[in-house]
């Protein structure tokens, strides 16, 4: 028979173990080396995130904010997900084909490919003092995976257990028709728009549902200068980045 294991972590694992499978080796170390301020040794950079529906204008305002962290000497690492690595490929791939995985495969797709970019990029850079800027991390796995049925709340929270929580997200708010709207405007295919409306308005709801005081909302219906003045004054005020006006 085996031998019993302490009840408490026996649970807590199991939680995030159906919907995020963890990596079989070595979970532990890896987590307390990128993972959790206070208990990692300083310097610690700081982790930006953008987060929106696509057609949110999320492209044109990281390569803003980019611009102008440079400009105020910051030692700026962008980045991205899907990543450009083997992870982000497969999902890449995945979506041109039009092919729909299972709710937990696509999951685990997302989470594997966050967990090498995770251990790859964003934690070395981290470590090293630098701010990193990426263009969607685990919210976008919270609110779209959500949105196909899977437990929002469990992904959060295997999420913040897992990655390093962001010091800010930027959060880009606007109506699921209008994003719809600018995506076909890009020349999008319009296949299955409705589905994708109706989708769109599934990950909407769980954006604004979820509630973590490293959120800033940002309105962005409007022009891209204005967003980007709401998410200069957002970065000042919550980093304290001198950062040049808008
Ligand atoms: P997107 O930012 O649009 O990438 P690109 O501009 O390179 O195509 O992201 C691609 C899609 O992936 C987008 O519809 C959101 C989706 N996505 C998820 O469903 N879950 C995730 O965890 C991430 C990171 C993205």
């Amino acid at each position: 028979m085996p031998a019993a294991r302490p009840r408490g972590r026996r649970r807590k694992r199991r939680i995030g173990a159906h919907l995020v499978a963890r990596a079989p080796a070595a979970p532990r170390r890896a987590r307390a080396r990128v993972h959790g301020r206070g208990v990692n040794a300083p310097p610690r950079g700081r982790l930006v995130a953008f987060e929106g529906l696509d057609g949110s204008g999320k492209s044109t305002q990281v390569a803003a904010l980019v611009r102008a962290l440079a400009a105020a000497g910051e030692d700026v690492v962008a980045t991205r997900e899907p990543t450009d690595g083997p992870g982000g490929a497969r999902i890449r791939e995945m979506a041109r084909s039009g092919r729909l995985l299972p709710a937990e495969e696509e999951l685990r797709w997302f989470v594997e490919d966050r967990r090498a970019h995770v251990r790859e990029r964003i934690a070395p850079a981290l470590a090293a003092g630098r701010l990193v800027l990426t263009d969607r991390y685990f919210l976008s796995t919270v609110a779209y995976q959500g949105a196909r049925g899977l437990d929002w709340r469990a992904i959060l929270a295997a999420s913040e257990a897992e990655f390093p929580i962001p010091d800010l997200v930027l959060l880009l708010e606007i109506d699921a028709t209008r994003a719809l709207e600018r995506v076909r405007a890009r020349g999008a295919g319009l296949e299955g728009v409705f589905e994708r409306e109706e989708r769109l308005r599934r990950v909407a709801a769980i954006f604004r549902a979820v509630d973590r005081p490293w959120i800033e909302r940002i309105p962005a219906e409007g022009s891209p200068d204005a967003v980007h003045g709401a998410v200069v004054a957002s970065v000042r005020a919550r980093l304290g980045i001198a950062l040049a006006d808008a």
